[in-house]
């Protein structure tokens, strides 16, 4: 609780130091140094921390490691240190021992760790403390302890480095506090839970310096303390569980006389303080007239009853007045009463919050208020209507109350010509379209209408000259066109609500900062960046982002500016649609320019079909496809024609491959090209010229080598047709075809004939030329390779046969 009420401390000395610059500064320095040092000193411990809180242990564990700087033992039952405890800890520098047992303590125990520097054993049973303790303490906590007199003596002098200390006893003389006179303590906390009223015997102790002075009462019975005691160059005064009432009100009155008395007293807190209302005026009554400047109460409860109590608004030195968390026990009274002791303070700064409060009423005369902060009280629509004195206001704050409606809080503003910041965030402000217009106070730069139920008619009733806007969390689901124009606004927060698209600039000539994040933004205008020139920040995260083409824009201008001006770029920009790209960050989200333009797409896709029909004509031209192709085609149907060929007729006896019939013209090409490129691949191949047996009838010889030729080629050529013989040959063959039932013709076209030139009688070659089976001789010399196997492929390499002799015999 203490750590907490310091913290508390802390943080109210550094927002009032923020507030009042030139006050006190020096003080302020000091304490945000022992601050700082606490920090760093928190952040050092980490390394080596170790923590035995809160683990019922009854003695110091014995396994810690050497290395250990901070160790935490609060919370357990340890009733004694001894020597061995922390004998091998040499770079122990903070150790806790709250809430435990011990009884007694020698600081001689901690002779061997020289950097100690944080000793925490409040909350113990103290009673004697011995030794000296080791001159690098800076923070020495002794309090709640069972101490009767002070425990400080001599060698406490010697703690020069000593920034808080802690103490308890419940008996005092003047002079307790000497051996440390000559040090400056930040921090010097008192507990006097156990101290008890002395008869006639009045106290008195002499704290000499401190910066802060806290004294801790016992927390149920009624202030009863009698100890007259006096502190150097106190600049902060806080008390702790003050008990009051009617009775023993002037008591506390007497206490603070000498401890408020000091030019010095800057600030004044009290915690946990339950009083009647008549005694709690009177503090405030007393207090007025006091060097204190900042007086804050947290915890107050007020009790018995409320009436009206004379105050004079006499000269005072006050100027903030803070009361947080009021608990008000008493239910039936004069408003009045009350709030009008608060309304006219005549100081600059007023916060009362979480506060049972439903009203404030307007102050009397004009009023010195400069900032007022109402948080979280229960204030209703009727706060300061038509209330005229507040025109030095600047800063208003009713955030966490109970207001509905926006028309009358900006009614409420109307006299309040110096307002500049107004929060009403956190109530349950609506805009239903009103009739009257909106009466701000022009002066108004900030207004805070965030956590509301605010829709899109709140754009019609804003202040006209508000720089920042905050509309967080509200129910706005477009920004309408024909708002009024904000051409002063900078930033504008709609975060959290359900707008669907970024709004332009049109309206905002001055934005600057956008925070546009959780909304239902899915595709953003292009547009934004170009209207909002600008723009210096841009949260725009968290939005379901519709990952198609017209967002390829948007990540792209949003690329363009992303860092310093996108705010949780790439992290927080996410596809939310399609499916397929779900959770895909924007930055690594990529469509092809092709899928995403029509007109791209048919040019692309008609100049690639025109390009292949280009490279197909010209193949079809320069390497003359259709020959190509006839002679694959031919070629395939030879191979599957020989596989198929029955096994008797390759049994037959035959002598030669083929039989090559020819016009004695063409004889140059059949023995330079023919024969070498058969004969190559083992063919066996008949001529008439070298193949014809003597003796026999040419005819006869036809026949003969036609039978005993597996197949018949014939070289066809305008020649061919004027050769007699070929005729025959042809004939026989033609004859022997259709008689054996295989066709086991190959006609070779070396030069093209005329259909016209063929003579008639020659029907059947007329036939076969025009059901085109001839092998065409290619003119071109890159062809002839295929040409060759083709021809080949007509002859079956297993053909088994039989040499002229055995024929001959
Ligand atoms: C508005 O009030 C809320 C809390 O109610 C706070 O979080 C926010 O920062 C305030 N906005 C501005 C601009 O001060």
């Amino acid at each position: 609780m203490k750590q907490m009420v310091q913290s508390l401390w802390a943080n109210h000395c550094i927002m009032t130091r923020d507030r009042e610059p030139a006050a006190g500064s020096f003080r302020f320095v000091c304490i945000l140094v022992f601050i700082v040092g606490i920090t760093i000193q928190f952040s050092d411990e980490l390394e080596s921390a170790v923590d035995y809180s809160n683990r019922n242990l009854t003695r110091v564990p014995k396994d810690l490691p050497p290395g250990t700087k901070s160790l935490n033992l609060s919370q357990n039952s340890i009733p004694e240190l001894q020597v061995s405890d922390v004998r091998y800890l040499p770079e122990l520098r903070v150790l806790r021992l709250s809430h435990n047992r011990i009884q007694t303590l020698d600081f001689g125990v901690f002779k061997f760790s020289p950097d100690l520097e944080y000793l925490d054993v409040s909350h113990n049973q103290l009673r004697n403390i011995s030794g000296c303790p080791a001159v690098s303490l800076k923070h020495l906590d002794l309090s709640f302890n069972n101490f009767v007199l002070l425990p400080v003596y001599k060698g406490f002098g010697d703690l020069t480095h000593l920034s808080f200390l802690g103490l308890s006893a419940t008996k005092f003389r003047q002079l307790d506090l000497l051996p440390i006179a000559h040090l400056h303590l930040n921090y010097l906390l008192l507990d006097l839970v156990g101290y008890q009223v002395k008869d006639g015997e009045n106290e008195s102790l002499e704290v000499l310096n401190t910066n802060t002075f806290h004294l801790v009462f016992h927390p149920s019975s009624l202030f009863s303390v009698q100890v007259n005691i006096t502190v150097n160059a106190l600049g902060c005064l806080q008390l702790s569980n003050i008990k009051l009432n009617d009775g023993n009100c002037q008591r506390l009155i007497t206490f603070l006389s000498e401890l408020t008395r000091g030019p010095t007293l800057f600030n004044l807190t009290l915690h946990h303080v339950e009083t009647t209302w008549k005694c709690f005026v009177e503090l405030l009554q007393f207090l007025r007239p006091r060097p204190v400047e900042y007086l804050n109460i947290y915890n107050l409860t007020i009790i018995e009853s409320i009436n009206h109590e004379n105050f004079i608004y006499s000269k005072t030195t006050l100027k903030a007045l803070t009361i947080e968390h009021v608990t008000n026990q008493v239910f039936i009274f004069v408003k009045e009463a009350l709030y009008s002791v608060f309304a006219d303070m005549n100081i600059t700064m007023l916060t009362l919050s979480r506060t049972p409060f439903i009203h404030m009423i307007c102050p009397q005369s004009p009023s010195t208020f400069t900032f007022l902060n109402f948080t979280q009280n229960v204030f209703t629509d009727s706060i300061f209507h038509n209330c005229s004195t507040l025109r030095r206001l600047e800063t208003l704050i009713l955030q966490k109350n109970s207001l509905k409606n926006l028309f009358k809080v900006s009614l409420m503003t109307k006299n309040m010509v110096s307002l500049e910041t107004l929060d009403v965030s956190l109530n349950s402000l609506d805009s239903h379209a009103y009739e009257e217009t909106c009466s701000w106070a022009e002066s108004i730069l900030v207004l805070n209408l965030s956590s509301n139920v605010l829709t899109d008619s709140v754009f019609r009733c804003l202040p006209p000259k508000v720089k920042v806007l905050d509309l967080h969390n509200n129910r706005i689901m477009s920004i309408p066109k024909d708002i009024t124009y904000l051409q002063a606004l900078q930033e504008l927060n709609v975060a959290f609500n359900s707008l669907v698209d970024l709004p332009g600039c049109g309206a905002f000539g001055s934005l600057s900062v956008l925070v546009i994040e959780h909304n239902s933004v899915s595709h953003p205008s292009v547009d934004f960046f170009q209207s909002c020139q600008k723009i210096r920040s841009l949260a725009a995260g968290n939005n379901p982002f519709r990952c198609t083409c017209e967002l390829r824009e948007f990540i792209k201008n949003i690329g363009h500016v992303s860092g310093e001006v996108v705010e949780g770029w790439p992290d927080s920009y996410r596809c939310d649609s399609p499916e397929s790209a779900k959770g895909t960050p924007l930055q690594d989200f990529h469509m092809s320019p092709l899928s995403c333009d029509t007109v791209l797409l048919i040019v692309t896709v008609g100049a690639t079909l025109l390009v292949l029909a280009a490279i197909v004509a010209f193949l079809w031209l320069y390497f003359d496809l259709p020959w190509y192709l006839r002679m694959m085609c031919q070629w395939t149907q030879t191979r599957h024609r020989a596989r198929n060929v029955p096994e008797e007729e390759l049994q037959r006896k035959l002598q030669f491959h083929a039989f090559v019939s020819y016009s004695e013209r063409d004889s140059t090409w059949v023995k330079n090209e023919l024969l070498p490129n058969l004969e190559k691949d083992g063919i066996r191949v008949c001529l008439h010229e070298r193949n014809f047996i003597p003796g026999k009838s040419i005819v006869e010889n036809i026949i003969h080598s036609i039978e005993k030729s597996y197949k018949s080629i014939f070289v066809l050529s305008p020649h061919f047709i004027q050769s007699e013989w070929c005729h025959y040959e042809l004939y026989f063959a033609h004859h022997n075809l259709f008689h054996e039932g295989s066709d086991n013709l190959i006609l070779i076209l070396l030069e093209p004939i005329p259909q016209d030139n063929i003579p008639s009688r020659y029907h059947k070659l007329r036939a076969l030329m025009t059901q085109r089976t001839y092998l065409e001789w290619p003119a071109e010399k890159s062809k002839h390779g295929l040409f060759w196997a083709n021809l080949r492929a007509s002859f079956s390499t297993k053909l088994i046969l039989v040499s002229e002799e055995d024929v001959g015999t």
